[in-house]
């Protein structure tokens, strides 16, 4: 794979480089409550625009449904990432129409300029190779090199994430190279005890890696909602719990695979209840209650681990010696149910481990619940991505540049 720094020494004065980024950061209107990928891909960016490129960035932003849609604009982040540059952004408001060709146009040397959301096109999403040809083709036309950088979107096979680097030289920027080099910390050499924590809604979203996991982790925590599809299968009811009843099945199949296997699973002995889900705009009380993670009543959900899980988990964490960490223990976004997760974050803190925080959700929990993420041994802007890389699956943007 070609970095970014041989192409630097290639020289990029006067080229257009197409910095395929990952800028899919949350909002609340179109202000950015987490800018952490922005501020992942600004080294790419300055050190493209400081030897001179004529550097347009471009990224997806949610998902709309491949036609223009304000709501996912990417003007919030392209004001962003001036401020963190110190320097004026140019914003296109199409992907390959006459803004995007005439802001292209007017980027002098070391000028920035940030495409609109590419999946207001439909080809960048699309299914049928031929549409998503056709996009990348015109996307080419914009530049004359690509640096691949978007690693929250390495695992899509999207036109700019996939074919738009067969048609230009390309490289992998900082970013990409330093999440692929701690990820493969996880898959080579691991360090044990390997505990890994999955966390987050869906159970079904993390299968695969459970599968290749088993394998590798010497332990795996369970929180968040998939937790209750593990109760379920131990044989506990949920009450209104979220739970994926077709899933259960293959959750007790992988419990009793890690028996076998001498992997220990470890899923809540506590949790916080309610009757409903919380306001996450008013954020009012919930005044939830404790009860076992084993008689939870009916009409009631499980919305964060409890303090007895809390001290279970940290001590599962404390002799580790890697972690990897996917996924909130709880609804973080409301105060009352944000101990669960914020005392995991506390764990991994305190644990002598290296540790990764993989994902959009996880990162953002980091940093809204104001941890220093810095202190963290890596804190990946990819939740997908980091899944489907401790899989073992072939990432199609990673692929993409190998070439
Ligand atoms: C993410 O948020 O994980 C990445 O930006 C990819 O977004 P996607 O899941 O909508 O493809």
């Amino acid at each position: 794979m070609k970095t970014i720094d041989q192409l630097l020494a290639d020289g990029v004065a006067g080229k257009r480089v197409f910095v395929r980024a990952d800028l899919n950061v949350p909002l609340d209107g179109t202000t950015i409550t987490d800018d952490g990928r922005i501020r992942a891909v600004q080294p790419t960016v300055a050190a493209l625009a400081a030897a001179g490129a004529r550097v347009i960035v471009a990224s997806h932003l949610g998902r709309p449904k491949g036609a223009p849609d304000p709501a996912f604009s990417l003007a919030p982040a392209a004001a962003r990432l001036g401020e963190l540059l110190g320097a004026d952004v140019a914003f296109a408001t199409d992907t390959v129409g006459d803004s995007a060709k005439a802001t292209v146009a007017g980027l002098g040397d070391g000028q920035v300029a940030v495409i609109e959301n590419l999946r207001f096109n439909p080809g960048e999403t699309s299914k049928d190779d031929a549409e998503r040809a056709a996009f990348a083709d015109e996307l080419a036309t914009l530049a004359d090199v690509y640096v691949g950088d978007g690693f929250g979107a390495v695992h899509r096979k999207h036109a700019s994430v996939y074919d738009l680097p067969a048609r230009l030289p390309h490289a992998a920027g900082y970013l990409i190279a330093t999440e692929v080099g701690v990820l493969k910390k996880l898959t080579d050499e691991v360090q044990r005890p390997y505990v890994v924590v999955l966390g987050g809604a869906k159970v079904s979203d993390k299968l695969g890696v459970i599968d290749h996991l088993l394998d590798k982790a010497d332990r795996i925590l369970i929180g968040g909602g998939m937790a209750y599809t593990f109760l379920k299968a131990q044989g506990h009811d949920v009450g209104n719990s979220l739970l994926q009843e077709d899933q259960v099945p293959a959750v007790q199949k992988y419990l009793e695979r890690a028996k076998t296997q001498g992997v220990e699973f470890v899923v809540p002995v506590d949790v916080l209840i309610a009757s409903g889900f919380p306001d996450l705009k008013t954020k009012a009380p919930a005044n939830p209650d404790t009860v076992p993670a084993d008689a939870i009543p009916a009409g009631q959900e499980g919305l964060d681990i409890g303090p007895e899980s809390r001290k279970l988990y940290a001590s599962k964490l404390a002799d580790a010696a890697t972690v990897f960490w996917n996924g909130p223990m709880g609804v973080f976004e409301h105060p009352d149910y944000a101990e669960g997760t914020r005392a995991l974050a506390q764990a991994l803190l305190d644990s002598p481990a290296f540790t990764v925080v993989g994902g959009g959700d996880s990162a953002a929990a980091v940093r809204i619940l104001g941890f220093d993420e810095n202190a963290f041994g890596h804190i990946s802007t990819g939740g997908g991505a980091s899944l489907e890389y401790l899989e073992g699956k072939t990432l199609p943007g990673l692929a993409a540049l190998e070439d």
